[in-house]
């Protein structure tokens, strides 16, 4: 069975049937697909919407959503994850969702598992649903993704929606920038990503700008990308920007560090809107993957 664990996984087709799929459920309600599926849902890191998200388009879809507590599980008493996961295995679910703090890790539970794993975050490698959403925001508000100037303004290295929306978004035809402290940027230079050192320059002819969190959890760092200019999206940025353009943040937000409050009451925000859309985007994931 197929799983999701990195956005490179899927096709261009087969993202264009996910939204397809995902723009049916915004429309009509999402229709239980799934009746009777069972689904495993594990976070070893916390999570608000993507947790929340994934079970409520599960239960929807009809699955019985088994949510693990991985705080009371045999792990505590030294069991290894690889035979934590084969005996969840052995209770025959049609999928787990899995976030986890190591990146990387659900390439080996793969081999452990004979259903889909649909990754929900690992580490600082991937978050591959988080870049469907994202594109898929783009796609409704923008109508088009391709020939799109988008910015992606913060932690870029240790940010796991960096990794699976910026290249998902130019695999769909955009042109894709980065700005941030140069102590954020990736270490080698990324093909076909322009580094902006002006970030309010860049953003003015932005058609999309991105604003990533400060991974402070990795990092123990309690200074936070943007807290003042030039990395910080705020009023004096605004100011310059174009009427349509698009303001976009996976969340949680870091509330007057990397975005500040007058841009989160601004029109041109969509960061609810990928809340939104999010649970209709993971239950055509769900759908798309254990039908397949
Ligand atoms: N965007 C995102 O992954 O948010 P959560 O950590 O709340 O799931």
């Amino acid at each position: 069975m197929r799983s999701l664990l990195s956005n490179r996984d899927i096709t261009v087709d087969e993202i264009y049937e996910i939204f397809d799929l995902a723009a049916f459920y915004l429309k009509n309600g999402i229709k239980s697909d799934l009746a009777g599926k069972v689904i495993f849902s594990l976070f070893f890191e916390s999570s608000t919407r993507t947790e929340t998200s994934f079970s409520l388009a599960a239960s929807k879809l009809g699955c019985l959503v088994e949510k693990v507590n991985v705080e009371t599980v045999a792990l505590k008493k030294g069991e290894h994850l690889v035979d934590f996961f084969a005996s969840l295995n052995a209770l025959l679910p049609n999928a787990f969702v899995v976030r986890h703090s190591q990146s990387g890790i659900l390439h080996l539970l793969e081999k452990y598992t004979d259903c889909c794993i649909v990754n929900a975050g690992d580490g600082t490698n991937e978050h591959p649903t988080q870049g469907l959403i994202d594109a898929f925001t783009i796609l409704l508000l923008k109508e088009k993704i391709e020939g799109l100037n988008v910015l992606v303004c913060g932690d870029i290295i240790r940010s796991r929606v960096a990794h699976s929306t910026i290249p998902i978004l130019q695999r769909l035809g955009a042109t894709v920038a980065i700005s941030g402290p140069l102590s954020f940027m990736p270490l080698i230079q990324v093909e076909e990503v322009v580094y902006h050192s002006n970030f309010s320059a860049a953003a003015k002819s932005a058609d999309v700008i991105i604003m990533l969190r400060t991974q402070t959890e990795r990092t123990g760092q309690k200074v936070l990308a943007g807290t003042t200019a030039p990395f910080r999206l705020d009023e004096n940025v605004l100011k310059d920007l174009g009427r349509d353009v698009l303001i976009m943040h996976p969340g949680p937000v870091h509330r007057n560090c990397e975005i500040s409050n007058a841009v989160l009451e601004d029109s041109r925000n969509a960061i609810l809107t990928q809340v939104r859309n999010s649970q209709f985007v993971r239950a055509a994931v769900l759908n798309f993957l254990i039908k397949s």
